[in-house]
């Protein structure tokens, strides 16, 4: 028989421990045990298991018989892109983002637009008036779109009952609550219950589930990682809340690749999907300034232009500064010490702010070129043509490594009008001969796309 067990649960990360730690040893996160019971299968009972009964036979797999999962559109082409297709049957997903991005607006804006479909929206942030509001912002429905203002989960499957929904959204889970379980919303053992119960409830029905989830600063949903581990899909909407730009990606995602991303644009009327990102991206000034270079970028499959903007300034105190918005901080530290030893940039002397603009964060190592050219430029407050781009990733001794899909990459930045990339010498090989009205020059060194750029 069972008996039950206590344990503490870390309700950042879900590491559980047989006592309560002030600092979790997993995550490291401060105050964040809460108690928790478990009930304890006993070891000779699992053994059972090992006994000969009725299970599913194995099949070989080239044998089995499949069929693609049927996908159903949500009338946001590029949601469907991001999820792989479309929604699949049963599926849930998660979309997480930090407060104010705008994952209501996203998912009510579904609702409004899955043409022909019957959407149940329940929500426990919002009142039926707040929601209406906001969706005569978003535009006239084409769909059957329920709301209700609801923070229990029973309640919530009782109006799915009376409604039929071809689609559940849950808005958000740490509002929700299931009566059967005495902790307050939002509590590790809530947001496991209510999501395993709304899983199951999807797998049984058929019928996909959207659930959203607040992410903390650090970056993770709120309450237990496990959260991630239950959904098929988990959807990131990221972006700067003073900037226009929104990106959807998938962090995971059983039905499609996790490559994919989604660019939106936050508008008065809800938001907007963009196709073109590059030219948004770019400042399109004609006025040549120093510190800026255009990077060639491919963000999940996708290539697009981003300007590089860097300032360069003497240090004024005993140490210099650094900053970067949008690129990781270490890796321009290391390109600074790449020019230093290659272009005799004085590191020590020199205050270094740098600048993806766009509020976009680019994690492509093919931008470094422009960020080690966007400084340099700076530092000679010399201007680097604006009809030339680049893409490249700098290696530690200086050396212009290897980039993925170049003929990308140079389309993207013919398509924009610009006359001169500078690529890795070892792509070169890889461009088809004809000439896309775009001057390609192939660099082995940063010497020598410093050259190429500066004179
Ligand atoms: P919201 O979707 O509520 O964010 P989340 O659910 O992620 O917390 O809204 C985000 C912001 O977007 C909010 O500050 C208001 C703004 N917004 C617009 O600018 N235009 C619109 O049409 C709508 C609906 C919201
Ligand atoms: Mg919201």
């Amino acid at each position: 028989m069972g008996k039950d067990k206590k344990v503490y649960v870390c309700t950042e990360c879900g590491a559980d421990f047989p006592k309560a730690y002030g600092k979790c040893p997993a995550c490291g996160a401060w105050n964040s045990f809460v108690e928790q019971t478990v009930k304890v299968e006993l070891a000779s009972k699992i053994a059972h298991g090992f006994e000969r009964r009725d299970i599913r036979a194995p099949q070989r797999v080239d044998l089995v018989k499949y069929h693609e999962e049927p996908r159903i559109g949500t009338g946001d082409r590029e949601l469907d892109r991001v999820l792989g297709g479309g929604l699949v049957k049963g599926s849930m997903v998660l979309i997480g983002g930090e407060p104010g991005i705008g994952k209501s607006t996203l998912v009510l804006q579904v609702a409004l637009r899955m043409s022909g479909k019957k959407i149940l929206y329940a929500s426990g942030e919002e009142s039926v008036n707040q929601i209406k509001m906001r969706a005569e912002r978003v535009g006239k429905p084409t769909s059957e779109c329920y709301i209700v203002s609801e923070t229990i989960l029973e309640n919530i499957f009782a109006s799915v009952h009376d409604v039929n929904p071809d689609l559940l959204i849950v808005d958000s889970i740490q509002t929700i609550a299931s009566e059967t379980v005495e902790m307050s919303a939002g509590s590790v053992t809530q947001i496991r219950e209510c999501s395993a119960a709304l899983l199951k409830f999807a797998k049984e029905s058929g019928i996909p589930v959207f659930i959203i989830g607040h992410i903390t600063k650090e970056g993770s949903i709120a309450g237990p990682k496990i959260l991630e581990h239950i959904v098929d899909t988990v959807l990131q909407f990221e972006g700067d809340r003073h900037y226009l730009y929104r990106i959807l990606r998938a962090h995971k995602n059983r039905f499609g690749s996790t490559d994919e991303l989604a660019i939106y644009e936050m508008s008065g009327s809800g938001l907007r999907e963009v196709e073109n990102p590059s030219e948004l991206l770019l400042s399109h000034s004609d006025q040549e300034l120093s510190g800026v270079a255009i990077a060639v970028t491919i963000e999940g499959v996708r290539p697009f232009l981003v300007e590089t903007q860097s300032l360069v300034s003497s240090t004024a105190f005993n140490y210099p500064q650094r900053s970067a918005t949008g690129f990781d901080l270490r890796r321009m530290n290391m390109l600074l010490a790449v020019l230093e030893k290659r272009a005799g940039f004085k590191l020590p002397q020199k205050d270094v702010f740098l600048n993806i603009a766009g509020g976009l964060k680019v994690s492509d190592p093919a931008v470094d070129l422009a960020v080690i050219s966007a400084i340099l430029s700076s530092n000679l407050d010399l201007a680097i043509d604006s009809k030339i781009c680049m893409t490249g990733e700098v290696g530690l001794s200086g050396e212009i490594r290897p980039v993925s899909r170049i003929e990308q990459r140079v389309a993207e930045a013919a398509k924009l009008g610009f006359k001169k990339i500078l690529i890795p010498q070892y792509n070169v090989s890889q461009l088809s001969k004809k000439s896309c009205g775009i001057e390609v020059v192939g660099v082995t060194r940063v010497e020598e796309a410093f050259r190429a750029l500066f004179g």
